[in-house]
């Protein structure tokens, strides 16, 4: 089957790292390995530049119509003056509320010839291998009220409300433990029910939905302040971690930092699956953002991105094997000690992000 891409390099190192992107298209079409059909856009200062806006009505039209959304990283400088409306990360919200992208998944692997790089030690972390699926469009960022008042006596008192649906619950649930199925068929729940009541619900839902669809899964829970602990303790305890917005933006950080670096990071953001094509929106972009320090010099690791395009393979294509190969080949580029300059150590030779991205391909 032909498969549809919409490639959005954005900004900064976004291009840069995109062109490697669309290197591997490139040969796995020649090659006959697979058949891609990939359309082009701006987004972020990109659009701005061009249109005024961070990104256009058309450029939605062909995301809304594509089986799988690349994005590379948004921003910069150059844009610090521009209307809210038009500032660069608009064209990233808008394309998750637009496409319905409400969960997201942030793998924190360890490749062994990595596992120094990371901040703890090389036995806590080396094949380490976890999924953390994070709730993105409900709880506190969203819920109402979200104020600041002025109670007049020289105090302000600011709120914000965490709110969250049994139908929002349910649905980031099975998108766990359907991921925990393909894994090590695992899921840890994080919340915090001792304090709050989204933790009650969060907890009642995601055990209702276990007992009645997922009895094959390993379910457990823990309270997010002792999993967060755990995470840096005994991270390979863990397959898959479902959490809440904000938990899960803080829990996913953490995670990376047990990995390495920015560079190395990708990330996949889903909808829900349409009930007529059973096919479900998708963007899948790295962690990383526009690294304008080192933008226009050829020095961007092009891993981060590299991995969210094998994510795309895996999740939205139906291409696991592909992406299995393309992980194995990250590793073994790696493993002969060929780095890009934010990974680099002791004895091991720095290229440029298009040498990471060919010695990757023809690996
Ligand atoms: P950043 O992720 O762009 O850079 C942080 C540090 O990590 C920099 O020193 C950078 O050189 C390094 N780095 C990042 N990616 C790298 C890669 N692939 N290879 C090697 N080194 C890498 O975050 P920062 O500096 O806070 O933000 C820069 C701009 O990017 C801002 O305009 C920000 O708003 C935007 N941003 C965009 C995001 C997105 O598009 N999703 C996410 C985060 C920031
Ligand atoms: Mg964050």
């Amino acid at each position: 089957a032909t498969h549809k891409l919409l490639l959005l390099p954005g900004d900064g190192i976004g291009t840069e790292v995109m062109a490697e992107v669309s290197r591997l298209i490139d040969w796995l079409n020649k090659a006959g390995i697979a058949s891609f059909e990939t359309e082009h856009g701006l987004v972020g200062g990109a659009a701005y530049d061009a249109d005024k806006v961070a990104i256009t009505d058309a450029t939605m039209a062909l995301a809304q119509a594509s089986d799988a959304v690349i994005f590379g990283a948004v921003g910069g400088p150059k844009w610090d003056g521009v209307p809210y409306d038009a500032r660069p990360e608009a064209g990233l919200l808008r394309l998750r509320k637009d496409l319905g992208l409400f969960a997201n998944l942030r793998p924190a692997v360890c490749y062994p010839a990595l596992a120094d790089s990371s901040s703890l030690k090389r036995d806590v972390v080396e094949g380490l291998d976890i999924m953390i699926v994070r709730e993105l469009t409900g709880g506190v960022y969203f819920g109402e009220p979200k104020t600041i008042t002025d109670l007049g006596n020289g105090q302000k008192r600011a709120v914000d409300t965490q709110v969250y649906d049994t139908y929002e619950i349910e649905r980031i649930g099975r998108v766990a433990f359907d991921l925990a199925r393909k894994r090590r068929n695992k899921v840890t729940s994080m919340e915090k029910r001792n304090v709050m009541k989204t933790g009650v619900l969060w907890n009642e839902v995601i055990t209702a939905v276990h007992d009645r669809e997922y009895k094959d899964v390993q379910l457990d829970h823990q309270l997010a302040d002792s999993g967060g602990m755990n995470l840096v303790k005994w991270p390979k305890q863990f397959d898959v971690i479902v959490t809440d917005n904000l938990f899960g933006d803080m829990l996913s950080d953490i995670a990376a930092m047990l990995t390495g670096s920015l560079g190395m990071l990708p990330s996949a953001s889903l909808g829900e699956v349409d009930a007529k094509t059973g096919k479900r929106k998708s963007m899948y972009e790295p962690v990383h953002g526009s690294a304008p320090d080192i933008a226009g010099k050829g020095m961007a690791n092009p891993v981060a991105m590299l991995a969210s395009f094998g994510m795309a393979l895996r999740y939205s294509l139906d291409m696991g094997a592909l992406a299995d190969k393309l992980d194995e080949a990250i590793a073994a580029v790696l493993a002969k000690g060929l780095r890009t300059a934010d990974i680099k150590s002791e004895g091991t030779t720095v290229i440029s992000t298009s040498q990471m991205g060919e010695a990757i391909v023809t690996e």
